[in-house]
């Protein structure tokens, strides 16, 4: 006999490997999934992302008996901290018009499909098409009830407190205005304050925002509505969803009524009986779109008459009636004057190019980014050439292609540096990475005052008056040189108020400030290490799980050995992956951090993790959800069970507790039984934890 045929192969061997990867597989995505949609804080590119994703979709085609009903929270809706809201009526896209003739034959279409003669009078209204997201507002006996986003167009999220923060949302109606009313429109963030809001995030140590429309989404999809309304959100009305009576016979006469309702709706709007009028419209709505405060892309054109757009009705999802006249991209030539290499707090090598100054869309710029070696060899970008750039809704523009005719005949193509520009360590890029990276870690000064800017952060040790400047410079005067050092900054009192700029006061405030953040809790000390892939989430999960400092580097020490318990707890915890696991063990055990570490250590009062309910049935047990659950959102129960104290993992072991299974619940289960572990169905774990369904 020769060897066995992959049928014969031993249950446990090969497949049971195979069910591990890809149960960690689906927490790493989850765990992606969470930093990108819900704190706008990828770690990983979408490129590695899509790779995850890719590996997972291999795994379960050659194993399709795995595809159980974990995975399919892979992909799902993100920011499962909504609750699901269905549209009473469908949340409609629209159909796009790239060129007048396209235009043209809309209003021919609205005519055949009315049966209308050329001659008839079709009315069609044209209103900027906003670029911001659509929500839908509902009022029940004209009060605000409830605020939707699109979703997917059937069922969205609520997120009635977040768009109660708006102030050209109105919280009631006037008393003539119907028992049902569904306002729609769209939520956006004005270019001024987008801007304001990216020089505080900038200042309070968060992540900017790549352009206003993302600024909006992220504002809006906060769990905390405290977070949204401190930002500046506004809206504009342009459709309605249910209504238990009409409000107008035109959609012009729509618009006017919610304007004296206390509605915003948009000034630019015009009505026009004729295609060239509607094609005037556009233009002139086109040249004052760098001018305007908002972002638009495109003009919306509609049937102004109801009745008509009501026997048009839809199709594949969008309406008859209406089109989306979209404007070109904006673009613009200008002279690249250099490629400089950006270092960040994890050591990647971004390549930057600084342009001469011109204005795209409303927005000087003067810099765009090249992303990484690849793409510069792709579009053979090199100094001095000149670039056609385009702003396609982000801030910072990209390069579209290089202008050949133009380029000098003597230009270089871009010499990638395979050492770092900042401290000429090594720069090398691992295998199946776009990025490059310095491998000189603490003695990079990039990295050293990139890290220090994010421990002092606002989600960090939030040191306040320690801003981006000061610890530049204190760093290059070797009064800070690792994180430690900003809690002996007291001993140096002297120095510092010798130093230029420096009064006594300011002196004395920001040692007062240092001081008062020399107690902080572990989750918090855990996110300030600025650990690649450990974010606010992952830090969490970490103290929650580990409990004290202490307890912590004992298992990341361990853990540095994959085939260790520590190391199997480590990657078991539901949110923290294989490479996330990676990289905090190889910060734990590198010798510099852990001579860092030791000093933090002495110098801070490290709080330990703070059970929230210490007295909850729960606190301290390790659970596992499987299958689907009917109750309630697979994030909702996991932040529930996180709040009374459980630790959340992803797969079962000896060490679960419960297993709370929903139907369909697959291999979990089977494998608590087998270890003879509890398990629990959904209303069971509701009756445990004190939260009967209701
Ligand atoms: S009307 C049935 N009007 O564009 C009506 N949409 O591509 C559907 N949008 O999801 C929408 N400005 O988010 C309409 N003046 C406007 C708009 C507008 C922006 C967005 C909206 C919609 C998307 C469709």
């Amino acid at each position: 006999m020769t060897a066995a045929a992959p049928e014969n192969a031993p249950i446990g061997g090969d497949e049971a490997l195979a069910r591990e990867a890809r149960d960690r597989l689906i927490a790493d995505i989850a765990h992606h999934d969470i930093l990108y949609h819900q704190q706008d804080a990828p770690e990983i590119s979408d490129a590695e992302y899509d790779k995850l994703r890719r590996k997972l979709e291999a795994l379960e085609s050659r194993y399709p008996h795995f595809a159980d009903p974990d995975s399919a929270r892979v992909g799902a809706p993100p920011a499962g901290g909504f609750a699901k809201v269905a549209h009473s009526r469908p949340m409609l896209s629209l159909a796009n018009a790239f060129d007048e003739d396209d235009v043209e034959e809309f209003a021919k279409r609205v005519r055949r499909f009315l049966g209308l003669s050329d001659e008839a009078l079709v009315e069609l209204v044209a209103e900027p098409k906003i670029d911001g997201l659509s929500a839908s507002l509902r009022y029940e006996n004209r009060k605000f009830v409830i605020g939707a986003t699109r979703g997917d167009g059937a069922t969205g999220e609520n997120i009635t407190e977040n768009l109660k923060t708006i102030p050209d949302i109105p919280k009631a109606l006037p008393d003539d205005a119907p028992d049902i009313v569904e306002i729609r429109g769209e939520v956006y963030m004005r270019r001024d304050d987008f801007f304001a809001l990216n020089e505080r995030q900038e200042i309070e140590g968060g992540k900017p925002f790549a352009n206003p429309r993302n600024a909006a989404a992220g504002s809006l999809r906060q769990l905390d509505s405290k977070i949204t309304a401190s930002r500046p959100l506004r809206f504009f009305a342009y459709s309605s969803g249910e209504l238990s009576a009409p409000i107008a016979e035109t959609h012009q006469g729509f618009l006017d009524t919610l304007d004296t309702w206390g509605f915003s709706v948009n000034p630019l709007t015009r009505t026009s009986d004729t295609v060239t009028a509607l094609l005037d419209t556009y233009h002139d709505i086109g040249s004052q779109r760098a001018s305007l405060p908002y972002d638009i892309d495109g003009v919306v054109y509609k049937v102004n008459r109801y009745d008509w757009q009501d026997r048009m009705g839809m199709v594949s999802r969008a309406p008859r009636w209406a089109i989306a006249h979209k404007f070109p991209a904006e673009q613009a030539e200008t002279i690249l004057r250099e490629i400089s290499i950006q270092v960040g707090r994890t050591g990647a090598l971004t390549p930057v190019a600084t342009l001469e100054p011109i204005t795209v869309g409303g927005v000087v710029v003067s810099r765009a980014t090249l992303h990484n070696k690849d793409e510069i060899i792709r579009k053979d970008v090199r100094a001095g050439d000149a670039v056609i750039i385009q702003r396609a809704g982000d801030v910072i523009p990209q390069i579209v292609r290089v202008v050949l005719e133009k380029r000098a005949a003597d230009s270089k193509p871009f010499d990638f540096p395979d050492h770092c520009p900042e401290c000429g360590s090594l720069a090398v890029r691992e295998e199946g990475e776009v990025v490059t990276r310095c491998t000189g870690g603490l003695i990079c000064p990039a990295q050293a005052v990139e890290r220090l800017k994010h421990f002092v952060s606002r989600n960090a040790f939030d040191i306040e008056g320690f801003g981006a400047k000061h610890i530049a410079s204190f760093w290059k005067d070797g009064l800070i040189k690792t994180p430690a050092d900003i809690f002996a900054l007291k001993d140096k009192a002297d120095e510092l108020r010798r130093r230029e700029g420096w009064g006594g006061q300011s002196v004395d405030n920001l040692l007062e400030a240092i001081e008062t953040r020399r107690a902080i809790p572990l989750d918090r000390f855990m996110y300030a290490l600025g650990i690649r892939q450990t974010g606010q989430a992952t830090a969490r999960l970490l103290a929650r799980n580990y409990g004290t400092i202490d307890a912590l580097v004992v298992a990341m020490t361990e853990a540095n050995d994959a085939d260790t318990d520590a190391y199997a707890t480590l990657v078991n915890i539901d949110g923290v992956g294989p490479a996330a696991a990676g990289d905090l063990t190889a910060f734990f055990n590198e010798p510099h951090n852990q001579d860092v570490l030791d000093a933090l250590q002495t110098a801070l009062d490290i709080e330990p993790f703070e059970q929230t309910d210490a007295e909850s049935p729960v606190s301290g047990k390790t659970v596992v959800f499987t299958g689907t659950l009917e109750l309630m959102t697979r994030n909702e129960a996991k932040a529930r069970a996180e709040t009374l104290g459980a630790k959340v993992a992803g797969s079962v072991s000896k060490k679960t507790d419960y297993v709370i299974a929903g139907p369909g619940a697959g291999s979990k289960a089977q494998k608590a039984a087998e270890l003879g572990v509890t398990v629990l169905s959904e209303p069971e774990w509701l009756a445990l934890i004190g939260q009967e369904a209701s």
